[in-house]
């Protein structure tokens, strides 16, 4: 969601930061901003094209500065409410990510001194609260005004006083500084330094630093010094680019082969038939003796969770639920010794899915993460975990971190399943299975045009309804959110046999049913509900493996994807639902990459 760059230096501030906001952009956002020392303020509403613009009318000039996308949680959309705001003086800059909880009682404190705000954000608050507190060092009057704040900030501040720093705080909002030569950057996302520098430094909750051109002082915002080593990403720059691609959505489940092959890399051991996860090593002893494992997420990784209890379940043998990241946080929850709490998120920032890892912290549990992105606030706060090493992940809608999540679990399926019952033998196949599945998707994805032809014939369709079971129901939701987020469809996903129990009264004519039925031990089952489907005279388009029997007698929407262990077909399967839902949203002439209301990454409640 809002994203923050900042930079100072000796090149042209305006340039580092609008390219830095472009790389920002996926996030999602409704307006962004920029603050130039000593050049001034330049904000707009809509896209960073529309700031560009604007810059090119009245440009700004300087070696320092700090930027901003805003996704609007307090106040509309609006140049007032964008970022960076300042106060009366104009003295003091700021951007903000997160939420000031309790920014009407200092609105209030702030009146009582005659201050007021002229927009409607939280932000601004904060803005005028740290002017109140000015007297020519920017840190000591940031502290200050950071003692009365409740609630969550990533912050990049200036004043004009000193336009040779900026000053950085953090608080359940990421902030990451990216160390040049004789320059430094800051980013609430550290895909978006990668074109400047892989050497990063990733601020904790309750940290402020000092940053000028050539040194970063980090303290806790208490004063205590906080010394810090700076790391390097292992990310390629070519990432964060289209590659000649028509969308990034588009890439990235192009991507879904290299994918397997790097979030796989080292880590299986076929031969043993084992798998070598070393994020879970320091705490080997104890998930043996787990009895019970509790995974959550939201919107996509949620419903890799769903798939990864299947798969836990059925090949390790162990106990699982999974809780949406904003459930469990607010319900009575239990565990002992014997639980473990698992969070699976992409970008390792959803506010709900940390909230759930710290409620767990507090009740003494296991935490354990699947975490794409390394540095991340998940990745640092649980007790150990998996990386995904799937690379950053730029079109808000998840597709190859999907892919990865399941590869993922799979991995852990053989690790909790080795230290229990499966045995040897079956380890040696499903591992075999995983080393051969790049193979398979490189293949499939060679060419894609039968589900495009299907995709176009569906591009009008007003709802669609998706249908699977056993691990093709959580498909089923996942693939009905994809068509959600990329083409503002109206769809709904049931598992099979659930439909006649309610849902299938919208049925007809105009409302088809894409059914995910791989031929697999409920084939037969699923062939039964679309039956039911067909009575209703709804049109059906069925997804399923080749050589799957009596397939083409359903229907002559048909697409096929390769048969592959059981454990590993929604990987496969997941494919052609992604690119259905991308051809639709192209077909509908979207912007697919930056779907409308959505960001990447929810950082707040
Ligand atoms: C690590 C390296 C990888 C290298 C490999 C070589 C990192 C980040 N990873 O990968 O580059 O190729 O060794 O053997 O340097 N963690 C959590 N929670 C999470 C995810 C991870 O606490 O949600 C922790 C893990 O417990 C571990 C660390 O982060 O301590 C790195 O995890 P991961 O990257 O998965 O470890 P390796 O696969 O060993
Ligand atoms: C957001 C994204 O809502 O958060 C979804 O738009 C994503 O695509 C969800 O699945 C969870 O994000 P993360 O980073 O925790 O996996």
């Amino acid at each position: 969601m809002c994203g923050i760059f900042g930079y100072i230096g000796k090149k042209n501030a305006t340039e580092v930061l609008i390219s830095g906001l472009r790389l920002l952009e996926y996030r999602g956002y409704d307006s962004a901003g920029i603050y130039v020392a000593s050049g001034g303020i330049v904000k707009a509403v809509g896209k960073v094209s529309s700031l560009e613009a604007k810059l090119a009318e009245n440009p700004v000039v300087g070696c320092a500065g700090i930027a901003h996308t805003r996704w609007a949680t307090h106040g509309v959309p609006c140049e007032v409410n964008a970022h960076p705001h300042t106060e009366a003086s104009e003295t003091i800059f700021l951007v903000h990510n997160g939420i000031i909880e309790n920014w009407r009682q200092l609105k209030d404190g702030l009146a009582v001194q005659g201050i007021t705000m002229v927009g409607e954000t939280d932000t601004e608050v904060l803005t005028k609260l740290i002017g109140s507190f000015y007297t020519g060092n920017l840190k000591q009057a940031v502290v200050a005004a950071l003692a009365h704040v409740h609630g969550t900030y990533g912050i990049a501040v200036m004043s004009t006083k000193n336009p040779k720093e900026i000053v950085v705080a953090r608080m359940g909002s990421p902030i990451v500084l990216g160390v040049g030569q004789h320059e430094m950057f800051i980013s609430s996302d550290p895909s978006a330094l990668l074109s400047h520098t892989k050497e990063v430094v990733y601020l904790d909750d309750g940290e402020i630093a000092v940053v000028t051109n050539a040194a970063y002082v980090v303290t806790s915002i208490a004063g205590e010094s906080r010394p810090k080593v700076s790391e390097m990403m292992d990310w390629d720059a070519s990432v964060v680019q289209k590659n000649g691609y028509a969308h990034f959505m588009l890439k990235e489940i192009h991507e879904a082969a290299e994918v397997i092959e790097n979030t796989t890399r080292g880590r299986l051991l076929t031969e043993s038939g084992t798998v070598k996860l070393g994020g879970l090593e320091s705490v080997l002893g104890r998930l043996s003796t787990i009895r019970r494992l509790m995974i959550v997420g939201c919107g996509s990784a949620y419903y890799s969770g769903l798939i990864g209890r299947l798969m836990i379940e059925e090949y390790a043998g162990l106990p699982v639920e999974v809780e949406l990241g904003s459930e469990y946080r607010y319900k009575r929850n239990f565990g002992d010794v014997h639980t473990a709490v698992l969070a699976v998120t992409q970008s390792g920032e959803t506010a709900d899915t940390l909230a759930s890892v710290r409620l767990a912290k507090e009740l003494g549990l296991l935490t354990l993460g699947i975490v794409n992105t390394v540095g991340s606030t998940i990745s640092r706060e649980t007790d150990a975990g998996v990386h995904n090493h799937a690379g950053p992940e730029i079109a808000v809608a998840s597709t190859k971190a999907f892919i990865s999540q399941l590869t993922v679990f799979v991995m852990l399926t053989v690790f909790l399943g080795r230290q229990r019952n499966m045995s040897e033998a079956q380890a040696q196949e499903i591992l075999a299975a995983l080393e051969a599945l790049p193979q398979v998707l490189e293949a499939m994805l060679s060419d894609t045009t039968a589900i495009e032809t299907v995709a176009k014939k569906y591009a009008s369709a007003r709802d669609i309804m998706y249908i699977g079971r056993q691990m093709h129901a959580p498909l089923a939701y996942e693939g009905s959110l994809k068509v959600k987020e990329v083409s503002y469809i109206h769809a709904e996903a049931y598992a099979g046999g659930e439909l006649k129990h309610g849902s299938i009264a919208m049925l007809g004519p105009d409302f088809p049913v894409f059914a995910i039925a791989p031929e697999d031990a409920v084939y037969e089952k699923m062939l039964s509900n679309i039956e039911e489907v067909k009575a209703r005279r709804a049109p059906v388009i069925l997804l399923t493996t080749e050589g799957a029997p009596g397939a083409r007698e359903v229907t002559d929407d048909v697409i096929y994807v390769p048969k592959v262990h059981p454990l590993l077909q929604p990987i496969v399967t997941i494919i052609p639902l992604q690119l259905f839902a991308y051809y639709i949203g192209v077909a509908r002439g979207l912007d697919v990459d930056q779907p409308r209301n959505l960001a990447k990454s929810v950082t707040v409640e």
